[in-house]
């Protein structure tokens, strides 16, 4: 397995003193960051943070292959209901894996898919059941606090679809995820007797992707778990290096920290040149703005911190996002993802039409000429004093896949550190979700529904 990180980009001899970083700047700011692998490395070792532990619990591994090879062969299609990081990074495996979306290849009990409810649209709920036949699904409910109310509601159409083709016989195409010893779908579950994994209280939702919440459905969809597991174990072990030269994810934390607070590069777009990895910006979206994105610092004061990920695909989006990138505001950092090796060159045939613009493409290779894409995209990017790094992937296998996102992880909470945030919590979201509730009529939050009728009364009387 390997995965190296290019930085040359990000320094002032590329792309100048204004938005570039200076090695004087990088070694005044590493004892920061060495104290932030410091604290995080005491939060783990107290119990505090438990994603650094997800590769090295064969245990929780095993457990998940036994139960699929006894479900193995009796479905076509592996149904997630689950939402944000119950759902992002299964979404990620699957199109890393098993293939990009919508070019994936026939489903078959020998080749399940996977379809992740991850939405209350009505219409795509209806379209995704129309499309599966309730007989050769198996639904995998997945939601830590047990009570998600996108989740749930979603839970109860499908489990009622379900109901009405196998009766009594539902429960058992049925497996949740959920936490040990709380929550509604916990109960549910016990009460229904369900298949039942369980994630550690200490992993929140957008770092559970190594726990049951990415490996099942992963495995159940024929990915090889041990493979992803045994990646991340290799790039936790050098995460915890106190050394940036043999630490990535605490190299790129840093440089990212630095690019956002001293050179305002308020955006990072996260641009792939694989639509393979393409799911994974969309995982890594989340995990960048949920975690960073905070009004208080750890003292209680308004710092509001964090830096708006973007997530672009290459080349598809230099026909669409880069005549922005390139002479709009210098505020953002682009960190490229490619693939050493891709599993087809992608042969472009050697014919000759006598045209300048097909001859010279002829007889090359896909690979050549995305790889080119990319690499002009950074140069001209580059020559415009946009900062930018590099991660190269060797391959886009399992091992590699569980390898960075891992890394990413421990990329997002060294920032954390360094921007000394809580990482792991949300509470900015909890305003909507107790608004929803209000709205919906659930016991307990009348007041949110009298908040928000004063809400919509302010409006009323503004316009
Ligand atoms: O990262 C997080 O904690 C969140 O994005 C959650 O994953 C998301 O809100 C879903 O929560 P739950 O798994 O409880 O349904």
């Amino acid at each position: 397995m390997k995965i190296s990180f290019d930085p040359t980009n990000l320094f002032a001899g590329m792309v100048g003193q204004e938005h570039g970083l200076t090695a004087e700047e990088v070694t005044r700011a590493t004892p920061a960051a060495l104290d932030a692998l410091a604290g995080f490395h005491k939060s783990v070792d107290d119990g505090r943070y438990g994603f650094p532990h997800l590769p090295f619990q064969a245990g929780g591994v095993k457990e998940i292959l036994k139960y699929a090879a006894t479900v193995r062969g009796s479905y076509d299609t592996v149904c997630v209901v689950g939402i944000g990081g119950s759902a992002l990074g299964a979404w990620a495996l699957d199109c890393g894996i098993r293939g990009p979306h919508p070019v994936q290849g026939r489903f078959s009990p020998e080749f399940p898919r996977l379809v992740i409810l991850d939405n209350v649209d009505p219409d795509f709920i209806a379209s995704a059941l129309a499309s599966m036949n309730p007989k050769r699904t198996l639904v995998a409910v997945i939601a830590k606090s047990g009570g998600t109310a996108e989740t749930v509601a979603t839970f109860l159409v499908v489990k009622d679809w379900l109901v009405k083709a196998l009766g009594r016989k539902a429960s058992q195409r049925i497996v949740a995820v959920t936490s040990a010893g709380r929550g509604d779908l916990k109960a549910l579950a016990t009460q229904e007797n369900y298949a039942t994994f369980h994630l550690p209280d200490n992993v929140g939702g957008r770092f559970s992707v190594l726990s049951a919440v990415g490996l099942l459905p992963a495995a159940l969809i024929g990915i090889d778990i041990q493979k992803l597991s045994k990646g991340a174990a290799a790039i936790t072990t050098a995460s915890w290096k106190p050394d940036l030269a043999e630490n990535q994810a605490l190299q790129a934390a840093l440089l990212h920290y630095l690019a956002c607070t001293r050179k305002g590069k308020a955006i990072q777009v996260a641009f792939p040149y694989s639509n393979r990895l393409w799911g994974l910006a969309f995982w890594f979206r989340q995990l960048w703005a949920e975690s960073l994105g905070k009004a208080k610092d750890r003292k209680g004061r308004l710092v509001h911190a964090g830096q708006t990920p973007v997530a672009a695909l290459g080349a598809t989006d230099q026909h669409s996002q880069v005549q922005l990138y390139m002479e709009g505001p210098n505020d953002k950092v682009f960190t490229f993802w490619a693939v050493a090796k891709p599993d087809s060159p992608g042969r472009i045939p050697k014919v000759r039409t006598g045209l300048e613009a097909f001859d010279v493409l002829a007889g090359q290779s896909l690979a050549r000429l995305i790889d080119a894409e990319r690499r002009a995209t950074e140069a001209a990017l580059t020559a415009q004093a946009r900062p930018n790094c590099r991660f190269t992937l060797e391959r886009c296998d399992a091992e590699h896949l569980g390898a960075f996102m891992q890394l990413m992880e421990f990329e997002t909470a060294f920032a954390g550190e360094m921007l000394n945030i809580n990482a792991f919590d949300q509470e900015g979201v909890e305003l909507g979700k107790k608004f929803t509730f209000g709205l919906m009529g659930r016991k307990g939050f009348e007041q949110y529904r009298r908040e928000f009728e004063a809400y919509e009364a302010r409006r009323r009387a503004a316009g």
